[in-house]
Protein backbone atom coordinates (compact mmCIF):
# COMPACT_ATOMS: atom_id res chain seq x y z
CA UNK A 1 0.00 0.00 0.00
CA UNK A 2 1.45 3.59 -0.85
CA UNK A 3 2.48 5.33 2.13
CA UNK A 4 -0.35 8.17 2.17
CA UNK A 5 -3.47 5.34 2.30
CA UNK A 6 -1.10 4.25 5.28
CA UNK A 7 -1.23 6.80 6.94
CA UNK A 8 -5.04 7.74 6.14
CA UNK A 9 -6.06 4.28 7.43
CA UNK A 10 -4.26 4.64 10.59
CA UNK A 11 -4.98 8.16 11.37
CA UNK A 12 -8.82 8.18 10.12
CA UNK A 13 -8.39 9.65 7.22
CA UNK A 14 -6.85 13.19 8.73
CA UNK A 15 -3.83 13.49 7.18
CA UNK A 16 -3.15 16.27 4.56
CA UNK A 17 -0.79 16.44 1.76
CA UNK A 18 1.12 18.50 0.51
CA UNK A 19 0.18 21.43 3.21
CA UNK A 20 2.12 24.70 3.03
CA UNK A 21 3.78 25.08 6.50
CA UNK A 22 4.30 28.49 5.98
CA UNK A 23 0.93 28.30 7.61
CA UNK A 24 1.73 27.18 10.39
CA UNK A 25 5.13 29.03 11.17
CA UNK A 26 5.09 32.61 12.39
CA UNK A 27 7.81 33.62 10.18
CA UNK A 28 5.18 32.46 7.59
CA UNK A 29 7.78 31.13 5.48
CA UNK A 30 8.39 27.73 4.79
CA UNK A 31 7.43 25.09 1.54
CA UNK A 32 4.97 21.79 1.86
CA UNK A 33 5.13 18.69 4.08
CA UNK A 34 4.34 15.70 1.89
CA UNK A 35 1.77 14.69 4.40
CA UNK A 36 0.54 17.01 7.56
CA UNK A 37 -1.73 15.63 10.72
CA UNK A 38 -2.85 18.01 13.84
CA UNK A 39 -2.97 15.72 16.71
CA UNK A 40 -5.71 16.54 19.28
CA UNK A 41 -4.72 14.67 21.97
CA UNK A 42 -2.19 12.22 23.31
CA UNK A 43 -3.69 9.23 21.90
CA UNK A 44 -3.64 10.74 18.60
CA UNK A 45 -0.06 11.97 18.89
CA UNK A 46 1.28 8.65 20.37
CA UNK A 47 -0.24 7.03 17.17
CA UNK A 48 1.06 9.44 14.39
CA UNK A 49 4.60 8.68 16.01
CA UNK A 50 4.15 4.90 15.58
CA UNK A 51 3.35 5.20 12.37
CA UNK A 52 5.71 6.96 11.63
CA UNK A 53 8.09 4.92 13.25
CA UNK A 54 6.84 1.69 12.17
CA UNK A 55 7.69 3.04 8.03
CA UNK A 56 10.37 4.28 8.73
CA UNK A 57 9.20 7.84 7.44
CA UNK A 58 11.32 11.06 8.64
CA UNK A 59 8.75 12.97 10.61
CA UNK A 60 9.04 16.37 12.50
CA UNK A 61 6.50 17.77 15.48
CA UNK A 62 5.52 21.10 15.16
CA UNK A 63 4.47 23.00 18.08
CA UNK A 64 3.19 26.89 17.99
CA UNK A 65 5.86 27.11 15.10
CA UNK A 66 7.36 30.48 16.46
CA UNK A 67 10.64 29.75 16.78
CA UNK A 68 11.49 28.40 13.44
CA UNK A 69 12.73 28.99 10.02
CA UNK A 70 11.26 25.98 7.44
CA UNK A 71 12.90 25.80 4.25
CA UNK A 72 11.64 26.94 0.82
CA UNK A 73 11.46 23.08 -0.17
CA UNK A 74 9.32 22.12 2.51
CA UNK A 75 9.50 18.59 4.76
CA UNK A 76 9.85 15.23 3.05
CA UNK A 77 7.48 13.07 5.34
CA UNK A 78 5.47 13.99 7.97
CA UNK A 79 4.94 16.76 10.14
CA UNK A 80 2.44 16.35 13.47
CA UNK A 81 1.34 19.21 14.35
CA UNK A 82 1.00 18.78 18.46
CA UNK A 83 -2.85 20.47 19.40
CA UNK A 84 -3.27 18.18 22.76
CA UNK A 85 -5.39 20.83 24.90
CA UNK A 86 -6.14 19.14 28.42
CA UNK A 87 -5.01 21.88 31.06
CA UNK A 88 -5.87 22.35 34.74
CA UNK A 89 -5.15 23.21 38.19
CA UNK A 90 -4.11 21.46 40.97
CA UNK A 91 -3.74 23.93 44.06
CA UNK A 92 -0.20 25.01 43.32
CA UNK A 93 0.28 22.84 40.22
CA UNK A 94 -0.89 23.40 36.95
CA UNK A 95 -0.33 20.03 34.01
CA UNK A 96 -0.40 21.44 30.61
CA UNK A 97 -0.60 18.93 27.38
CA UNK A 98 1.97 19.92 25.55
CA UNK A 99 -0.17 21.40 22.91
CA UNK A 100 -1.45 23.92 25.34
CA UNK A 101 -0.57 27.20 24.45
CA UNK A 102 2.00 29.49 26.46
CA UNK A 103 -0.64 32.50 26.49
CA UNK A 104 -3.51 30.13 27.81
CA UNK A 105 -1.02 28.91 30.47
CA UNK A 106 0.11 32.24 31.92
CA UNK A 107 -3.93 33.01 31.85
CA UNK A 108 -5.00 30.22 33.83
CA UNK A 109 -1.85 30.76 36.21
CA UNK A 110 -3.13 34.64 36.85
CA UNK A 111 -6.38 33.49 36.98
CA UNK A 112 -5.82 31.47 39.84
CA UNK A 113 -3.92 33.27 41.51
CA UNK A 114 -0.31 31.49 41.09
CA UNK A 115 2.93 33.33 40.36
CA UNK A 116 5.93 32.54 38.64
CA UNK A 117 5.18 32.75 34.35
CA UNK A 118 4.17 36.70 34.03
CA UNK A 119 7.63 36.82 32.42
CA UNK A 120 5.91 34.96 29.79
CA UNK A 121 3.28 37.16 28.99
CA UNK A 122 3.26 37.51 24.83
CA UNK A 123 5.28 35.01 23.80
CA UNK A 124 3.90 32.88 21.02
CA UNK A 125 4.05 29.33 21.17
CA UNK A 126 2.92 26.16 23.11
CA UNK A 127 4.06 24.62 26.19
CA UNK A 128 5.65 21.81 24.76
CA UNK A 129 8.19 23.87 22.61
CA UNK A 130 8.92 26.29 25.76
CA UNK A 131 9.77 23.59 27.84
CA UNK A 132 11.83 22.11 24.99
CA UNK A 133 13.70 25.20 24.56
CA UNK A 134 13.95 26.35 27.83
CA UNK A 135 12.43 29.79 26.90
CA UNK A 136 13.08 32.69 29.20
CA UNK A 137 12.66 36.87 29.19
CA UNK A 138 13.47 39.23 31.84
CA UNK A 139 16.04 37.42 33.51
CA UNK A 140 13.88 34.16 34.33
CA UNK A 141 13.14 31.09 32.03
CA UNK A 142 10.47 28.13 32.32
CA UNK A 143 13.48 25.92 34.07
CA UNK A 144 12.07 27.59 37.31
CA UNK A 145 8.57 26.16 37.41
CA UNK A 146 8.92 23.07 35.59
CA UNK A 147 8.04 19.99 37.97
CA UNK A 148 8.15 17.37 35.72
CA UNK A 149 7.39 16.13 32.23
CA UNK A 150 6.29 13.24 30.94
CA UNK A 151 7.49 12.37 27.48
CA UNK A 152 7.17 9.75 24.18
CA UNK A 153 10.45 8.11 24.55
CA UNK A 154 11.58 6.52 20.85
CA UNK A 155 14.57 4.38 20.17
CA UNK A 156 13.76 0.23 19.32
CA UNK A 157 10.40 0.64 20.98
CA UNK A 158 8.72 3.47 22.35
CA UNK A 159 7.94 3.92 25.45
CA UNK A 160 6.45 6.60 28.08
CA UNK A 161 8.72 8.17 30.17
CA UNK A 162 8.90 10.71 33.08
CA UNK A 163 11.51 13.57 34.10
CA UNK A 164 12.30 15.52 37.02
CA UNK A 165 13.40 18.84 36.78
CA UNK A 166 16.86 17.43 37.15
CA UNK A 167 16.79 14.89 35.06
CA UNK A 168 15.93 17.11 32.07
CA UNK A 169 19.58 19.17 32.32
CA UNK A 170 17.98 22.55 31.88
CA UNK A 171 20.38 25.49 30.38
CA UNK A 172 20.23 28.74 28.09
CA UNK A 173 17.72 27.46 25.93
CA UNK A 174 18.22 24.11 26.50
CA UNK A 175 16.86 20.75 27.69
CA UNK A 176 17.78 17.51 27.20
CA UNK A 177 14.58 17.35 24.69
CA UNK A 178 16.76 19.08 22.38
CA UNK A 179 19.34 15.85 22.44
CA UNK A 180 17.05 12.77 22.46
CA UNK A 181 14.73 12.08 20.39
CA UNK A 182 11.72 11.90 23.59
CA UNK A 183 9.12 14.25 22.51
CA UNK A 184 6.94 15.86 25.23
CA UNK A 185 3.13 14.89 25.99
CA UNK A 186 2.79 16.96 28.97
CA UNK A 187 4.19 18.84 31.73
CA UNK A 188 3.48 19.64 35.25
CA UNK A 189 4.14 23.21 36.45
CA UNK A 190 4.83 24.09 39.97
CA UNK A 191 3.81 27.44 40.51
CA UNK A 192 3.97 30.08 44.07
CA UNK A 193 0.59 31.15 45.76
CA UNK A 194 0.29 35.11 44.08
CA UNK A 195 -2.30 37.70 43.54
CA UNK A 196 -3.70 38.79 40.38
CA UNK A 197 -3.47 42.60 40.60
CA UNK A 198 0.08 42.10 41.47
CA UNK A 199 0.43 39.36 38.68
CA UNK A 200 -1.23 41.84 36.30
CA UNK A 201 1.00 44.99 37.06
CA UNK A 202 4.18 42.90 37.08
CA UNK A 203 2.36 41.61 33.16
CA UNK A 204 1.98 45.21 32.16
CA UNK A 205 5.60 46.64 32.78
CA UNK A 206 6.73 43.60 30.70
CA UNK A 207 4.36 43.97 27.80
CA UNK A 208 5.36 47.88 27.89
CA UNK A 209 9.06 46.66 28.05
CA UNK A 210 8.73 44.10 25.23
CA UNK A 211 6.58 46.27 23.18
CA UNK A 212 9.10 49.32 23.30
CA UNK A 213 12.24 46.99 21.98
CA UNK A 214 10.82 43.94 20.12
CA UNK A 215 8.77 44.22 16.73
CA UNK A 216 5.99 42.35 17.73
CA UNK A 217 3.55 43.66 15.10
CA UNK A 218 6.24 42.29 12.80
CA UNK A 219 5.96 38.77 11.06
CA UNK A 220 9.18 36.75 12.55
CA UNK A 221 10.68 34.04 14.70
CA UNK A 222 11.75 35.65 18.04
CA UNK A 223 15.24 35.93 18.88
CA UNK A 224 17.30 34.42 15.83
CA UNK A 225 20.74 33.67 18.10
CA UNK A 226 21.13 33.34 21.23
CA UNK A 227 22.90 35.33 23.45
CA UNK A 228 26.97 34.58 23.97
CA UNK A 229 27.97 34.61 27.22
CA UNK A 230 27.50 37.90 28.97
CA UNK A 231 27.16 39.66 25.53
CA UNK A 232 23.79 40.76 24.05
CA UNK A 233 23.42 39.27 20.48
CA UNK A 234 21.44 41.88 19.61
CA UNK A 235 23.56 44.67 20.79
CA UNK A 236 26.88 42.98 18.67
CA UNK A 237 24.94 42.96 15.52
CA UNK A 238 23.64 46.60 16.08
CA UNK A 239 27.25 47.23 16.72
CA UNK A 240 28.45 45.72 13.26
CA UNK A 241 26.10 48.32 11.33
CA UNK A 242 23.73 45.68 10.26
CA UNK A 243 20.26 47.34 11.30
CA UNK A 244 17.82 47.31 8.34
CA UNK A 245 19.54 45.30 6.30
CA UNK A 246 17.69 43.71 3.51
CA UNK A 247 18.11 40.88 1.38
CA UNK A 248 14.53 40.26 -0.51
CA UNK A 249 11.55 40.80 1.52
CA UNK A 250 13.51 39.70 4.69
CA UNK A 251 15.20 42.35 6.98
CA UNK A 252 16.96 42.61 10.18
CA UNK A 253 14.86 44.80 12.32
CA UNK A 254 15.47 48.79 12.92
CA UNK A 255 14.45 48.15 16.37
CA UNK A 256 15.67 45.05 17.61
CA UNK A 257 18.79 44.01 15.42
CA UNK A 258 18.37 40.02 16.78
CA UNK A 259 15.17 40.20 14.80
CA UNK A 260 14.79 39.16 11.11
CA UNK A 261 11.05 40.47 10.26
CA UNK A 262 9.20 38.86 6.78
CA UNK A 263 8.12 42.03 5.37
CA UNK A 264 5.80 39.86 2.94
CA UNK A 265 6.91 36.73 1.09
CA UNK A 266 10.37 36.54 2.32
CA UNK A 267 12.16 33.53 1.00
CA UNK A 268 13.87 31.01 3.64
CA UNK A 269 16.75 31.79 0.97
CA UNK A 270 16.93 35.17 1.77
CA UNK A 271 16.58 34.89 5.92
CA UNK A 272 19.47 32.15 5.41
CA UNK A 273 21.64 35.06 3.47
CA UNK A 274 21.22 37.49 5.98
CA UNK A 275 22.00 34.87 8.62
CA UNK A 276 25.48 34.04 7.20
CA UNK A 277 25.98 38.09 6.60
CA UNK A 278 25.30 38.65 10.43
CA UNK A 279 27.69 35.76 11.50
CA UNK A 280 30.41 36.96 9.03
CA UNK A 281 30.18 40.03 10.30
CA UNK A 282 30.30 39.62 13.87
CA UNK A 283 32.52 36.94 13.98
CA UNK A 284 34.96 39.28 12.02
CA UNK A 285 34.11 42.40 14.14
CA UNK A 286 34.29 40.25 17.47
CA UNK A 287 35.53 37.39 17.28
CA UNK A 288 32.31 36.15 18.40
CA UNK A 289 30.62 32.70 16.81
CA UNK A 290 26.47 33.88 16.91
CA UNK A 291 24.75 30.40 17.75
CA UNK A 292 21.36 29.97 16.49
CA UNK A 293 18.22 29.99 19.08
CA UNK A 294 15.57 29.41 16.31
CA UNK A 295 15.53 25.83 14.80
CA UNK A 296 16.16 24.83 10.98
CA UNK A 297 13.57 22.65 9.57
CA UNK A 298 13.97 20.74 6.31
CA UNK A 299 17.62 22.36 4.97
CA UNK A 300 19.45 18.73 4.79
N1 LIG B 1 20.49 46.20 22.15
C1 LIG B 1 21.05 47.03 21.22
N2 LIG B 1 20.60 46.95 19.93
C2 LIG B 1 19.64 46.09 19.52
C3 LIG B 1 19.06 45.24 20.48
C4 LIG B 1 19.50 45.30 21.80
O1 LIG B 1 21.95 47.83 21.52
O2 LIG B 1 19.30 46.10 18.34
C5 LIG B 1 20.94 46.30 23.56
C6 LIG B 1 19.83 46.83 24.46
O3 LIG B 1 19.80 48.23 24.46
C7 LIG B 1 20.23 46.25 25.81
C8 LIG B 1 20.90 44.92 25.44
O4 LIG B 1 21.24 45.02 24.07
O5 LIG B 1 21.18 47.07 26.44
C9 LIG B 1 19.99 43.73 25.71
O6 LIG B 1 18.82 43.84 24.92
P1 LIG B 1 17.38 43.30 25.40
O7 LIG B 1 17.09 43.81 26.76
O8 LIG B 1 16.43 43.55 24.30
O9 LIG B 1 17.61 41.76 25.63
P2 LIG B 1 18.21 40.67 24.70
O10 LIG B 1 19.36 40.08 25.44
O11 LIG B 1 18.48 41.16 23.33
C10 LIG B 1 16.78 38.73 25.71
C11 LIG B 1 16.17 37.47 25.12
C12 LIG B 1 14.78 37.79 24.59
C13 LIG B 1 13.92 38.36 25.70
C14 LIG B 1 14.60 39.64 26.20
C15 LIG B 1 13.82 40.31 27.32
C16 LIG B 1 17.84 36.00 24.10
C17 LIG B 1 18.55 35.63 22.84
N3 LIG B 1 16.97 37.01 24.01
O12 LIG B 1 17.01 39.62 24.63
O13 LIG B 1 14.22 36.57 24.16
O14 LIG B 1 12.62 38.65 25.24
O15 LIG B 1 15.91 39.29 26.69
O16 LIG B 1 14.12 39.76 28.54
O17 LIG B 1 18.07 35.37 25.12
C18 LIG B 1 13.76 35.08 22.36
O18 LIG B 1 14.25 34.22 23.07
O19 LIG B 1 13.29 34.83 21.23
C19 LIG B 1 13.76 36.44 22.84
C20 LIG B 1 13.34 37.44 22.11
Amino acid sequence: MHVYNLLQKELSGKIIQNESLANHTTFKIGGEADYFFIAQNNDSLMKAVKIAHDLNLPFFILGGGSNLLVSDKGFRGLVIKVQSSKLKVQSDKIIADAGVSLSKLVDLSIKNELSGLEWAIGIPGTVGGAVRGNIGAFGKEIAQVVKNVKTLSISHNITIEQYSNTAIRFSYRDSIFKHNKDIILSVEFELKNGNKEKSRNVIQGYLLERKESQPLDCLGAGCIFKNPRDKSAGELIDSAGLKGKKIGNAQISEKHANFIINLGNARAEDVIRLIEIIQEKVLGEFGIKLEFEIELVGFE
